[in-house]
């Protein structure tokens, strides 16, 4: 169970009031620390535990931290221990490494991952999806029983990248009758997959879609609702979330048509790049693409890959 940490309403008296709060003398003159000031105590992050963090991180979630990390690290990290009621961090390393059932990683994972994304982002791609290659995939496939276009939303964050995948197929009319659309949107992170899955956001999140897609697929809140946003059912239906953490086996039993893998690897080292990207290319049909991030490159990678264009590659 996890230990919420308030502040006793006392806490924001000034003077002598906050005072006799913070340190406590019992009765025999020994000091006591109040279990509320006790969590506000610094807590040390020492040089030997960063590289026990780091070194849990990189192993578990392929992450690599670099050494000037440690204060962003210890910020993030104190808030977990102070909820947790923990004293320091060799017992929070403790705690997680301990856990066989993966949730105390989750939670850890979750306060550390940069979750930034946003509908439409490097809309070059959805230009490219559209104009070559699903045009391309559709003929490659042509005289296949299997109807189905799979594509995996790799590292999708709240949902905002496989919903302008979804949205940007949909209104081609690529999928009006033969084919299905299958979206499979994976993550580590738990906190954004619920949001994702609900497919609800601010107002202020969706500047960037389109107009004309806007008015089409999503719902706008009333009353309670007001200020949010909900991506349409008819969109939802073709994206399913799960989690999935990138240094793990894929589950993947069916030939994936097109992967997206944008601003993920750049958390990565290189040979651990090398390993997702091979790993990717196992799972790809022939002639499948690989999208990864404006700012990631495959160069220094040893691959398959044809390379068609920036960022763009194909199997
Ligand atoms: C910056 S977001 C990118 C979101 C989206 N692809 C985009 O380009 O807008 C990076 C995402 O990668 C996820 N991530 C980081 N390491 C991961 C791992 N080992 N396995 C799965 N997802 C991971 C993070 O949780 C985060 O949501």
């Amino acid at each position: 169970m996890m230990m919420q940490t308030r502040t006793s309403p006392t806490f924001s008296m000034s003077g002598g009031a906050a005072g006799r709060c913070q340190e406590e003398r019992s009765r025999h003159g020994k000091r006591t620390i109040n279990p509320s000031t006790r969590n506000r105590e610094k807590i040390l992050l020492s040089s030997h535990e960063f590289q026990l963090f780091r070194d849990l991180i990189k192993q578990r979630a392929g992450i690599a931290l670099s050494e000037d990390k440690i204060e962003l690290l210890k910020a993030r990290l104190t808030k977990i221990l102070r909820r947790k009621g923990l004293r320091n961090f060799r017992e929070y390393h403790k705690v997680v490494s301990m856990d066989a059932s993966g949730a105390e990683l989750s939670d850890l994972l979750d306060a550390i991952t940069t979750n930034l994304t946003s509908f439409f982002r490097e809309s070059k791609h959805l230009d490219f999806l559209t104009r070559k290659a699903m045009p391309d995939i559709m003929i490659r496939r042509r005289r296949d029983t299997d109807r189905t276009i799979r594509i995996w939303s790799a590292g999708c964050s709240s949902g905002e990248e496989p919903y302008s995948i979804a949205m940007t197929l949909l209104d081609t009319g690529f999928f009006s009758s033969v084919w299905r659309l299958s979206i499979s949107a994976t993550d580590l992170c738990t906190d954004v997959l619920a949001k994702a899955e609900k497919g609800i956001y601010e107002h202020d999140r969706i500047s960037t879609v389109p107009p004309p897609l806007l008015k089409k697929f999503f719902k706008k809140g009333i009353n309670r609702a007001s200020g949010f946003v909900r991506v349409k059912r008819e969109i939802r239906q073709h994206v399913c979330f799960s989690r999935l953490n990138l240094m793990e086996a894929f589950p993947w039993r069916e030939p994936i048509d097109v992967i997206f893998c944008r601003n993920v690897m750049i958390y990565f080292d290189k040979s651990t790049q090398e390993r997702l990207i091979n790993q990717f290319y196992r799972h790809l049909r022939d002639g499948g693409y690989l999208f990864i991030g404006h700012s990631e490159s495959l160069t220094g990678i040893r691959h398959n890959y044809r390379y068609v264009c920036p960022t763009v590659y194909q199997k």
